[in-house]
């Protein structure tokens, strides 16, 4: 007997969605399911994007063999600034023996200072904030950087010492 009076926006509403109002609430699931589908796939075909864009670069980023010159010139214990893998890259170079050279991106990951080689305390140190770095894997001893240093692969081929590539600390 009682009827409730629909208000006038309801009517209108159903004058444009030509649906009877008792159907009104399926309609509604279905459009939240095909909202929700949509934006699953849009996520989905986002995240595939992602990957293969990512896989993409890695395989781009083929290092270039450049020699190290002046290597064999450099004592024990001393270090020297050279660019890899383009001529915009620091990266120091130390010898830490004989036989034994390491060098890394001159580049703190914290906020991009140039580090430098410590002989007294056998370390990368960056003068900014007082970061330390390890000189055997490029790790962080002290200081705000986040990552360690990234690495440049160093290969003797005959007299020469020749960069071949760099890895980042996470990935050694
Ligand atoms: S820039 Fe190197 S520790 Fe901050």
């Amino acid at each position: 007997m009682s009827q409730q009076k629909e208000c006038p926006k309801q009517r209108l509403w159903s004058e444009e969605f030509s649906v009877r109002s008792g159907e009104s609430s399926f309609v509604e699931r279905r459009q939240f399911t095909r909202f929700l589908t949509l934006t699953s796939f849009a996520m989905f075909a986002g995240q595939l994007w992602l990957v293969a864009k990512n896989l993409l670069s890695r395989r781009q980023a083929a290092f270039p063999a450049l020699v190290v010159n002046g290597a064999d010139g450099l004592a024990v214990g001393s270090a020297k600034v050279f660019q890899y893998p383009t001529p915009q890259d620091n990266c120091l170079l130390v010898r830490v023996g004989e036989q034994k050279f390491v060098a890394y991106s001159q580049k703190c990951t914290h906020l991009s200072c140039a580090v430098l080689y410590s002989a007294k305390h056998n370390r990368l140190e960056c003068p900014c904030h007082e970061g330390y770095f390890s000189i055997e894997d490029g790790r962080v001893l002290q200081g705000p950087p986040p990552r360690p240093l990234p690495r440049v692969e160093l290969e003797r081929r005959g007299s020469e010492l020749v960069a071949i590539g760099m890895t980042t600390g996470e990935e050694s």
